[in-house]
């Protein structure tokens, strides 16, 4: 049985993550990137987000998989024929992509995620299940820079970016991601999740939803930053904030100030004033002719969608 390869890449250039959190704290307002959600707990948070039943992207998306699964999967075999390699941006437990291996039948697997390290035990038992399977994993923040090791994608390959976190950059950003992916893929294609605009009480109640798990996950990344940064944050004075801004087409999440308080950490300090906040995440919201818009843009020439009956998700292949 082959034995899955790890390679970890060298953090972009650029701040340390403990001064990266450090420099968004300071700013006016506050802002820190969305990376800072995902320690253990917030990884365990962020599952359980996906099993609300308001949080609908995940469950849609399966369905979508579902429904039009040998459509995608005749439409990636004629983009690619059978045996590519299939990349996985944000791999996390890699069950998304371990669904499609029956389909897809790839060669090659490159699972790539912020760690290699997180992806170790899961591609171990992975590559149990699929002991024929070349299985590589990558560790890479391509949230600043999508460029995978030289030798790893060598023929067109698939790229595979389910999930709609694509929603979590910024248009001019996504549009530089989806130009990495384009260059990355080498002549293959790309298949990416989209969550797409629908009413606004819809988008609010799955970044809002009763239970508060989604309010854990925003006030997690307090304690997280104690950890990282060794701030002296108290969840008990912040509370979440969700609210769809219609003109910017996204879902923004802040954490806001309950009084007055001070933050210090080993080096610095500042206050937040009563309701002052602080913008953790934005998650745009596509129309489905805007994303395939934007992949035109960043050079692919065909482009293919599935969506739900709801149009409430799209699955795209970008090839070309
Ligand atoms: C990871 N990403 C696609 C999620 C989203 O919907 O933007 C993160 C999330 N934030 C709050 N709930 C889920």
């Amino acid at each position: 049985m082959r034995a899955p390869r790890f390679i970890e890449c060298p953090a972009p250039a650029g701040l340390p993550p403990a001064a990266e959190a450090a420099a968004g704290l300071a700013r006016r307002p506050a802002r820190l990137p969305p990376k800072f959600f995902y320690d253990a707990l917030g990884s365990r948070l962020f599952d359980a987000i996906t099993e609300l039943p308001e949080y609908y992207p995940t469950r849609t998306e399966a369905a979508i998989f579902a429904d039009h699964g040998d459509a995608i999967a005749a439409a990636v075999h004629a983009a690619l024929g059978r045996g590519a390699t299939l990349v996985d941006l944000g791999a996390g437990n890699c069950e998304k992509a371990e669904r499609v291996f029956g389909a897809f039948a790839p060669g090659r697997y490159v699972a790539v995620d912020i760690s290699a390290g997180y992806l170790r035990t899961t591609l171990e038992r992975l590559q149990q299940r699929h002991p024929a399977l070349d299985v590589v994993g990558v560790g890479i923040d391509f949230s600043a820079r999508l460029a995978l090791p030289a030798g790893l994608v060598d023929a067109p390959a698939l790229l595979f970016y389910p999930g709609s976190s694509i929603g979590n950059f910024a248009p001019t950003d996504a549009l530089r991601l989806l130009r990495e992916a384009r260059e990355a893929a080498r002549g293959g294609a790309l298949l990416i999740g989209v969550d797409l605009v629908k009413p606004a009480d819809v988008l609010e109640s799955a970044y809002d939803d009763a239970l508060g798990v989604t309010a854990a996950f925003n006030l997690n990344l307090l304690r997280h930053l104690n950890r990282l940064l060794g701030t002296d944050f108290d969840v008990r004075d912040w509370r979440h904030v969700a609210f769809f801004d219609a003109a910017a087409s996204r879902i923004e999440m802040h954490l806001q100030a309950r009084r007055a308080l001070a933050v210090r950490w080993p080096g610095g300090g500042r206050g937040f004033d009563a309701g002052e906040r602080i913008h953790t995440e934005d998650s745009y919201k596509w129309t489905l002719a805007g994303f395939e818009a934007l992949l035109r843009e960043a050079g692919f020439a065909r482009v293919q969608a599935w969506t739900d009956a709801r149009r409430w998700f799209a699955l795209l292949l970008a090839a070309g």
